[in-house]
Order: C-alpha cells, then structure tokens, then sequence
C-alpha cells in the first residue's frame, strides 16, 4: 500500500491563549455570556473582551453579541479536513506533502522560500486565510477565513523558462475542470489566469517561476477560489464582478473534496505536459475562453488597445483583431472587457 502524505499543520502565533480562553468560555456556554462575566473570569477589560471578539469574528467565528446580554457564539470556521484531502490524492505526486496553516501571510511567498530552500516537487502549502494574499499585477487577494481554497502547490518542471508560463494554463484548466466535475457548473478563463462563473471571477491564478534561462528551477502555482464565500462577504468594491461557488449554486461546496480533486486534475494534466508537450493545455483553454469573440481593452505602455479578442495562439499569447483588422499579439498584460 502507499503511504499517506505527510501532513503538518501549523497554527498562528497571532491566537493568544487569552483569545482561546474566550472561545472556549462561549463554547461552554451554549447561551449568552455577558461581557463582564467573560472580563471577570479573564481578568481584563470589557473593552478588551470586545477587541479579543471582533478579532475571533474577523478568524471566522461567528460571534453575536447584544447589549446587556452578551455574546453568543454562533458558528465556528469550518476547517478543511486535511487527513480526507491527503487520503483522496494518495498516490499522486502533485499533494506529496502539506503544511497547513489556519493563517498566513501568502501562501505563495511561503511556497516559494520552501522552494527556494530545496523542497521537493508536490509540496503544497494550504491556509484557511491569509494576511497578505497577492494577486497578479501587484494586486491583492483577499477571502474571508475559512470560506475560500487558497494554495500553492511547488513544480519543478525542469521546463525552458519561455515554456514556464504555459503552466497557468494548465492550472486554470485544471481547476476549471475539478469545479465543474464538483459543483456541476460551467467554468470560463478569462486571459491569462482568471476563473469566471457567471461572468464574473470566482477565482485566480498566479504563477510564480525561479530559475535560469534554459531551465526553470521551480514554480509556485498559486491558487485562489471563492468556494462558500456569501455575497454579503465580498468586499464591496468587487461585488459587481466577483462572486463564489456558493452565490452561483446556493449549495456549500466541500472544500476538501474539492481541493483533492483539483489536486488530482492538475497533477494529470501536468504529467501529460511533461510528456507531450502543451497541446492538450491549449485545447483545452480555447475551449473555455471567455474572451473569444469579445471586444476587449488591453493596456499597453502606448495607452489601451481596443480590439476584438481572437483566442490564444501556440504560445499562449492573446490574440487581438485590431480595427484595421491587423491582429496583436500580448504575452502579459491587463485585459479588460471594453463595452
Ligand atoms: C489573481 O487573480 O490576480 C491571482 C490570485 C491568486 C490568489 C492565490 S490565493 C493562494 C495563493 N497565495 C497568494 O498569495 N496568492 C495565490
């Protein structure tokens, strides 16, 4: 029989005993528990009873609390079940080892010392939340714990750097395929590394690579999912063009089972670039691209190209028709649906 992969689990230096003792006194009491029972039995203020709360609140614990009544805990963040995740993808090489963390900074700024310090192929570095979430483009990532997917797996491809890139594609179509294979809706990429449900972004990608020109050293693939993230949780800026699994489908989504099954996706679609090249990839992308056909602006140093877009070609560029019908070709960039 194989062996399980190794788990390890790493919890925040930031839950100090005094913010454990809070929860476990609200556990303990199914009811309300006044402000100034919890300040007497810790020893603290009642302002600082409400600053330890609202910090559980913002870990994911649902904590209600009502004037000259108290607080009353409502419902604990739900944890992924790492031991079901490592179980689901025995065998597989992308989920060789985990380290799980309920919070962290970036799951990829992780992946990558990891790498950088020699850790091997299929590490994968899962957080409940994190601090620092980054995007693509500078951008930020931000989930509310507990509700989200938010991993990194380690690659090392030993690709040609100018290949390295291809692998967001891969992922997207990766996970693209797990969710609809899961949650039994239809899944779109939006150039380069967007997931779009609904049209609008459940999700993202970013691809993080290290190594010489002629051979990659490793590759961090980052991943980020609104899985059972609520409309009302989104920050409000976004909640016009992002949304979840759970506002697209009204169900809860197991997160564990699907963070195994995008495990075991990718690590076979991996496998089939490593061996034959990135045909597959391409196929695949063209088959669920969401800027086919659309009128699109992209920004360029010159200021933004508007065109219409016209699929990916071999290399994974973005192909755009121009007015004068010339067609451009982008290898990075920021596009944006022009209306
Ligand atoms: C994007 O759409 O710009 C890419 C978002 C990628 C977010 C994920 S969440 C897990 C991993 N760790 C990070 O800091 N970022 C990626």
């Amino acid at each position: 029989m194989e062996s399980s992969a190794s788990i390890v689990f790493i919890e925040s230096q930031r839950m100090s005993p005094r913010k454990k003792t809070v929860i476990e006194i609200l556990r303990d009491n199914p009811g309300f528990v006044s402000g100034q029972a919890i300040s007497d039995s810790l020893g603290i203020s009642r302002n600082a009873v409400h600053k330890h709360v609202n910090s559980l609140r913002a870990r994911g614990f649902r904590i209600l609390g009502i004037s000259r009544r108290g607080y009353r805990l409502e419902e604990e963040p739900r944890r992924l079940v790492m031991p079901v995740v490592a179980k689901l993808t025995r065998g597989a090489t992308l989920g060789t080892s985990f380290r799980y963390y309920d919070e962290i900074e970036s799951t990829n700024a992780e992946a990558k010392r990891l790498a950088a310090d020699g850790a091997p192929e299929g590490t994968v570095v899962v957080a409940e939340s994190q601090l620092k979430g980054r995007g693509r483009l500078g951008r930020t990532w931000t989930s509310p714990p507990g509700k989200g997917l938010l991993f990194s797996v380690i690659l090392r491809p030993g690709l040609a750097m100018t290949d390295a890139h291809l692998l967001t594609l891969t992922t997207g179509d990766a996970v693209a395929e797990a969710i609809e294979a899961q949650v039994k809706i239809p899944v779109h990429l939006k150039w380069p590394n967007d997931l779009i449900v609904d049209n609008r972004k459940a999700g993202g990608i970013l691809l993080e690579v290290s190594g010489e020109q002629d051979r990659v050293d490793w590759v961090v693939a980052g991943i980020g999912i609104n899985v059972n993230v609520e409309f009302a949780e989104l920050p409000v800026t976004l909640r016009k063009t992002a949304t979840s699994l759970k506002i697209a489908t009204d169900k809860t989504v197991d997160r564990s089972v699907l963070l195994a099954r995008i495990l075991l996706t990718f690590d076979k679609a991996y496998r089939d670039c490593l061996a034959n090249g990135f045909e597959r990839t391409l196929r695949e992308f063209r088959e669920r691209d969401y800027l086919l056909h659309r009128s699109v602006s992209m920004q360029t140093r010159e200021g933004p190209v508007v065109g219409e877009a016209a699929g990916i070609d071999d290399r994974g560029a973005l192909l755009v028709a121009l007015p004068d019908r010339h067609v451009r070709r982008f290898h990075s960039g920021d596009v944006t649906l022009h209306h």
